[in-house]
């Protein structure tokens, strides 16, 4: 039996759990390639490779690159949150669930403390059983990354249940998307956002959680002194901003930058900082169903992979902790950020893109953009499409 992508509406349904783990596997060895320019970073600028790092969405994406490097690139115990399906005999799990579980043996078998929790990172039991194991386990946070990508929240205080939106706001958005099954170019109309639905998507993707989680582990004690907490953002180019930036997600972006300002105020008394950095747009379960996302990334990996500078996460976390975390200064932009879309934003390869994606139709799709590199990263990030495994064999799901 062959086992095979099952994609509705540029959502991969199910996952391949030994595509998986031949993935976890090769993200390992790169992040341990980069040990001894981590090393030799924090020599330099004389600062400490994090060891104990809390990652609030774990499994997939940039949470899971950011454990990955901190944990074998610097050597980091981890603890990680996320919120994934678990497997039945007859059904996979979410793509996460299976990450989670070669991160643990991974881990441990490099001797590096990891524990995993499958759990909803909204609720406060959640926050209390993290906080519970770091006392069991004299764990003190000098690191929180989070890393979240959810469409609801459950606000714990109200119980009232959140869902958010990715829509424009003001005016109605008409934009491409790609079909990543047919190739088909769709148009498609989104209508402006409600206020409750601006104001939900700001309660979900906004910075209200990350602000409880590091309230509740200073309070309980178990945040170093000088910890160091980073959410993560996007801005991406203009033509995107009616859909994202001045959207929805955009106000709850903001929201998030507002945030680190105020969480960085609490912890610098002590010698801690927070930062939001800005990441690359790349192919994750959250950034395929994003309407013209599938198209600007198509053209943008065509020409970044041209010019030599493209990245995917494990690229991005390595490159940020590396040339950002552990450099003498962290280099910021006017608002306090880290910008880790540096590259991408370039005037050059903005207007290439740019060209790219105004020239590319459905007939020169291969031709004029990097679909295929789309496609693959995007079956990859469910454990298809992985080089070396053998997609006939049984597989079993627990
Ligand atoms: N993908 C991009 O192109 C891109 C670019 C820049 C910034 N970002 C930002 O990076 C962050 C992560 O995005 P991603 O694309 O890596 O997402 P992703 O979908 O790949 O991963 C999201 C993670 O959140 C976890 N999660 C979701 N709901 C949860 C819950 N209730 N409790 C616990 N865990 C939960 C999931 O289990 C998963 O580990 C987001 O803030 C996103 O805006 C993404």
């Amino acid at each position: 039996m062959l086992v095979k992508p099952q994609i509705r509406g540029n959502i991969c349904l199910n996952a391949h759990p030994v595509g998986l783990a031949k993935m976890m596997e090769t993200f390992k060895r790169r992040t341990m390639a980069s040990r001894g320019a981590m090393v030799g970073a924090a020599s330099l600028s004389q600062k400490k490779l994090p060891k104990t790092v809390l990652v609030l969405g774990c499994s997939m994406g940039y949470g899971l690159a950011s454990r990955m490097t901190a944990a074998f690139g610097c050597g980091a115990d981890t603890v990680g949150v996320s919120f994934e399906n678990e497997p039945t005999h007859k059904r996979p799990a979410s793509p996460g669930w299976y990450n989670n579980r070669s991160f643990d043996f991974l881990a441990k078998s490099e001797g590096l403390y990891s524990v995993t929790l499958n759990a909803d990172a909204f609720a406060d039991e959640t926050r209390n059983r993290v906080i519970e194991l770091a006392k069991r386990d004299n764990l003190v946070f000098d690191q929180v990354i989070y890393s979240l990508a959810s469409p609801v929240r459950t606000d714990p205080k109200t119980g009232i249940m959140y869902r958010s939106a990715i829509k424009p706001i003001g005016k109605p958005f008409i934009g491409k998307t790609i079909d990543l099954v047919t190739y088909e170019f769709h148009e498609l109309t989104v209508q402006p956002a409600t206020t409750e639905e601006i104001e939900a998507t700001v309660k979900v993707m906004g910075g209200e959680d990350w602000e409880l989680w590091i309230r509740a582990l200073g309070e309980a004690g178990v945040l170093a002194p000088d910890c160091i907490t980073l959410a993560y953002s996007y801005i991406g180019p203009e033509h995107s901003w009616p859909i994202y930036r001045d959207g929805t997600i955009g106000r709850a972006k903001t929201h998030l930058e507002e945030t680190a300002h105020r969480i960085d105020e609490s912890l610098r008394t002590s010698g801690g900082h927070a930062y939001v950095s800005i990441n690359k747009a790349l192919v994750t379960r959250s950034s395929a169903v994003i309407p013209v996302i599938p198209l600007y990334i198509s053209a943008l990996y065509r020409i970044m992979k041209e010019m030599h500078l493209h990245e995917d996460c494990t690229d991005q976390m390595i490159r940020l902790y590396r040339d950002r975390l552990l450099a003498p200064y962290i280099p910021l932009d006017g608002e306090n950020r880290i910008r880790m879309d540096d590259w991408e934003m370039r005037d050059d390869v903005q207007k290439l893109t740019a060209t790219q994606m105004i020239y590319a139709t459905e007939a020169n799709l291969m031709l004029t953009t990097d679909i295929l590199g789309f496609k693959t990263d995007f079956l990859q990030a469910n454990g298809f499409d992985v080089p070396g495994v053998d997609y006939h064999a049984r597989v079993q799901y627990d």
